[in-house]
């Protein structure tokens, strides 16, 4: 079974159409990696499966259950989680806080006094875990401030992975980023556990040709294409529309 369906799926903007019939799936464990130009609709995507927007029509299923237009928590403690185009750390906490409130729901119940120090350890541990999962372990204790900002966004993969997803979705994951940074975050990205679904939007052709398991190409809203890698890169719509030109 699929980790994540999606059918049919619909959104408009008055008359603009942002996502126009779309069919997709994720299986478990793949890497499926969503391209196409500036303004085809690949974050409100991303937005109608994380929550952020509702869709117009159509479906989205988590495994068997049907999640279209539920409440982001909602869908985040059902197994969802998410990175943003744009980050939104606590930038006055440590990296270790920053990564134990997202941990908190899952493994530590209510936030109040009363909290056993079990529960509280659980919390830590489930926190390092996910700092060790993006390699940054050794900054812990730092103020997310100081970090630079290729760290920053290895903090935002920390933290959605706190949450215990089964699936995660990144948006843009290396936009901004010095070479050194994308090829640590490329590295970082291929090594997370294949128990965990990634699908994520990548404008970087690189980035995309050496993770993605599977390629779904969007123009205006539409699917124009999904295959394997080498399928999507011989394709001449794709050639045409989006690989054989700059954006
Ligand atoms: N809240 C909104 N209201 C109106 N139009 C929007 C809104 N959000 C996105 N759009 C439009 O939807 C289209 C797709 O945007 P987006 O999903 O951000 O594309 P991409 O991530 O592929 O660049 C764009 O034309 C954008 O202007
Ligand atoms: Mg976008």
């Amino acid at each position: 079974m699929s980790v994540l369906r999606i059918t049919d799926l619909t959104r408009s903007f008055g008359s603009l159409v942002v996502t126009s019939r779309v069919n997709l799936s994720v299986e478990q464990g793949e890497r499926h990696v969503i391209i196409g130009p500036n303004g085809a609709g690949k974050t409100s995507l991303v937005n109608q499966i994380g929550g952020q927007l509702k869709p117009s029509a159509g479906g989205i299923f988590l495994g068997e259950e049907e999640i279209t237009g539920l409440p982001p928590a909602e869908i985040c403690r059902r197994g969802i989680a998410r990175t943003f185009q744009r980050n939104n750390l606590f930038r006055e906490l440590s990296v270790l806080e920053n990564v134990r409130l997202a941990a908190q729901p899952r493994r530590g119940g209510a936030l109040n006094f009363t909290v056993p120090a079990s529960r509280f350890a659980a919390v830590t541990e489930a926190a390092l875990h996910a700092l060790a999962l993006v390699g940054l372990c050794s900054v812990a204790d730092q103020t997310v401030r100081n970090l630079s900002y290729g760290e920053q966004r290895q903090l935002e993969i920390a933290i959605a992975l706190a949450s215990e997803p089964r699936l995660l979705l990144l948006d843009e994951p290396t936009s901004g980023m010095a070479p050194a940074e994308t090829a640590r975050m490329i590295a970082l990205i291929a090594g997370l556990p294949r128990s965990l679904a990634i699908l994520m939007i990548e404008h970087d052709m690189q980035v995309v040709f050496s993770l993605a398991d599977r390629i779904t190409v969007l123009y205006y809203g539409e699917v124009l294409a999904t295959g394997m890698p080498e399928e999507i890169a011989a394709n001449a719509r794709v050639r045409d529309v989006y690989l054989g030109t700059r954006h």
